[in-house]
């Protein structure tokens, strides 16, 4: 198969919107990352996500939806899911929320769960899109299942090449790491760390979230929870203050005396620029070699709950 590069203009929107609802597979970009989408009515559109992407069926999908309207016809809203979309959407947060059976989703993107992922993108692009495709949309990142994911059209095609029908390029992504999801089926829960900060989202809803236990990195039930992901191919050291020789160093803040990183994070130490940097960067020494990778100390606040997150998956053992 050809995958068609289509450009960021009318012309590539209204082609990006017609291939999506057609049952085509499009990669567009988000604030987050690229999403590899989907029509999520069509079953063998969704289908060919899990194909594409060689993930394993029993994780479900993000549904991406241009406006409130469309996520309230699928997910059912209480009063926290409506608070928090009032606050952070259009944006980097998606909502586990109680499916509605009538609207139509294939059950293949919710792996049969009676939950549903929702999410209503802030970057324009992708907006533009799916009320140009008139559908919801299921993606999840747009990157072989496992591998890193992407933030540009090119990391996408040095993953999914021939496997895609296109790509929509709206150059690099903002923010550079997944949403945050929150699951509100029943007592508000972090399913997983992201764009948004746990900070925020707790100081709108007046309380702290529910944390997964243990169980979560092993069950498929909690799949961006499987404890190898995101990973390069080269092995990871973390909280690394002193690299070893021929080990590269990935810093973070200003390079402490005698440290030499080969990149570095935020040499300002800001987690929003580390994070935009993340995938970048490490799609960056994936390419250039194989030797291993040192990252420097990140602090876990913020959005450095996300970055070492995505670091620890990157450097658990690969199963
Ligand atoms: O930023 C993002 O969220 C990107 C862009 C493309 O929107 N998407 C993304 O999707 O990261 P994906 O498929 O890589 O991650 C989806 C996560 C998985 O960890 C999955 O377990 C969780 O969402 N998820 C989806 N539906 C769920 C449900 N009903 N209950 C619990 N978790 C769910
Ligand atoms: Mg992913």
């Amino acid at each position: 198969m050809q995958t068609e590069r289509l450009e960021a203009n009318q012309d590539g929107l209204a082609r990006a919107g017609a291939l999506l609802a057609s049952g085509a597979l499009v990669a567009f970009p988000t604030e987050t990352v690229y999403g590899l989408g989907a029509n999520a009515r069509d079953g063998r559109a969704v289908a060919r996500i899990y194909e594409a992407k060689g993930r394993p069926s029993f994780n479900p999908l993000i549904v991406h939806v241009a406006n409130l309207e469309a996520a309230r016809e699928i997910g059912v809203f209480n009063e926290d899911a409506e608070r928090l979309a009032a606050a952070f959407w259009p944006g980097a947060l998606t909502l586990v929320l109680p499916l509605r059976p009538e609207a139509g989703l294939s059950p293949l993107v919710t792996a049969g769960l009676d939950s549903v992922a929702l999410r209503l993108p802030g970057l324009g692009l992708a907006r533009h899109l799916l009320e140009a495709a008139a559908c919801p949309v299921a993606a999840p990142s747009a990157n072989p299942s496992g591998r890193l994911s992407p933030t540009s059209a090119a990391h996408v095609l040095a993953g999914l090449d021939g496997n895609i029908d296109a790509v929509f390029d709206g150059g690099e992504t903002p923010i550079g790491l997944e949403s945050t999801i929150v699951g509100l089926s029943e007592t508000p829960i972090l399913l997983r760390p992201g764009g948004v900060a746990l900070e925020t989202i707790e100081a709108c809803l007046g309380q702290t979230l529910a944390r997964p236990g243990k169980e979560a990195t092993t069950t498929p039930n909690a799949p961006g929870q499987l404890a190898s992901h995101y990973a390069p191919r080269a092995p990871l050291r973390l909280n690394v203050v002193s690299a070893l020789p021929g080990e590269r160093l990935l810093g973070f803040g200003p390079a402490e005396a005698g440290q030499n990183p080969l990149l570095n994070l935020s040499p300002t130490a800001d987690l929003r620029e580390a994070a935009a940097n993340l995938f970048t960067y490490l799609h960056r020494l994936d390419r250039e070699g194989d030797a291993p990778i040192a990252v420097a100390p990140i602090p876990e606040t913020g959005l450095g709950l996300a970055i070492n997150d995505r670091l620890r998956r990157a450097a658990a053992p690969r199963g």
